[in-house]
């Protein structure tokens, strides 16, 4: 059988762990190269290796870069090119949190998460966009979070980057869909990353604990997993997806019906 993304290069930011990771490890077992792009670069590195030891001959590379910096976009683009001579996919999926609540955000915070949830999304979108106008199957997928829709107290930060996400997909498949480039996004809802395990070990709770805990903001009542959560990204960069552009897809267990 024909491998969804046989051919195609991907750049996929925050490939650290988690998600990331994943989408990573499910580009390449269809077929895809992928370069993996994260501040972190040890993780990155980790991540890529653990790939090529799951994927026999995957193509992957991995590069340690601050996505706050907008000289970081055109880096990552110039990487991919060196490494696998093309880019047809970019998934923007770098993302940080924070935790104040509005009536005491902090210009620094406001600041910093807008930078990487918002504005690297932006330029490695539009540093890449040369490139995916010459790729006969150019796809962005934005990662954004379900809180785009369902915001929610003490996180309103975040919650706005992520509801700018939906907005910055749609406006760029109207400008792009002429040239031949799709831009969608993913929301995910809870879904138990490195991220989540060790603020849960913080907090005294195991991962265990964690994957046992009932979760009641959403009718699955669970978490989901990375790869539950890179299914749809790898659909929406397949041509399986050809005649899907400008959209959000939830991937949050059905918490918006909550
Ligand atoms: N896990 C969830 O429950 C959940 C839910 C909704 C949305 N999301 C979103 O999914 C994405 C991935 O989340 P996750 O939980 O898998 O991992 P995560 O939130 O821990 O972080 C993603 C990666 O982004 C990297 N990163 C942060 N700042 C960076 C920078 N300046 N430059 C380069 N890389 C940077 C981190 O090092 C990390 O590896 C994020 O955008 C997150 O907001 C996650």
């Amino acid at each position: 059988m024909t491998k969804r993304l046989e051919g195609l290069a991907a750049i996929v930011t925050g490939g650290a762990g988690g998600i990331g990771t994943a989408v990573g490890l499910l580009f390449c077992e269809e077929g895809a190269s992928v370069l993996l792009v994260d501040r972190d670069r040890d993780a990155t590195e980790a991540a890529a290796h653990a790939i090529r030891e799951q994927v026999p001959g995957a193509r992957v590379a991995h590069a340690g870069l601050d996505l706050a910096t907008e000289a970081a976009a055109a880096e990552a683009v110039a990487l991919s090119k060196e490494a696998f001579g093309r880019l047809d996919c970019v998934v923007n999926n770098a993302g940080i949190r924070a935790y104040e609540p509005l009536a005491e955000a902090r210009a620094e915070t406001w600041h910093a998460i807008i930078a990487v949830n918002l504005l690297s999304y932006a330029y490695l979108a539009r540093e890449a966009l040369p490139d995916l106008r010459a790729s006969p199957a150019a796809s962005i997928v934005n990662v954004s979070s379900t809180h785009a829709f369902n915001p929610r107290a003490g996180m309103g930060q975040y919650d706005v980057t992520k509801a700018g996400i939906v907005s910055l997909t749609r406006t760029l498949a109207a400008e792009e869909a002429s040239r031949g480039v799709r831009v969608n996004a993913v929301c995910p809802g809870p879904t138990l990353t490195p991220f989540h395990i060790r603020r849960g070990e913080a907090d005294g709770r195991s991962r265990g604990d964690l994957e046992t805990e009932r979760r009641r903001d959403c009718l699955m009542e669970r978490w989901g997993t990375p790869r539950e959560a890179a299914y749809p990204i790898l659909w929406l960069a397949s041509p399986e997806a050809s005649f899907v552009t400008g959209t959000a897809i939830m991937v949050d267990g059905g918490m918006p019906v909550i």
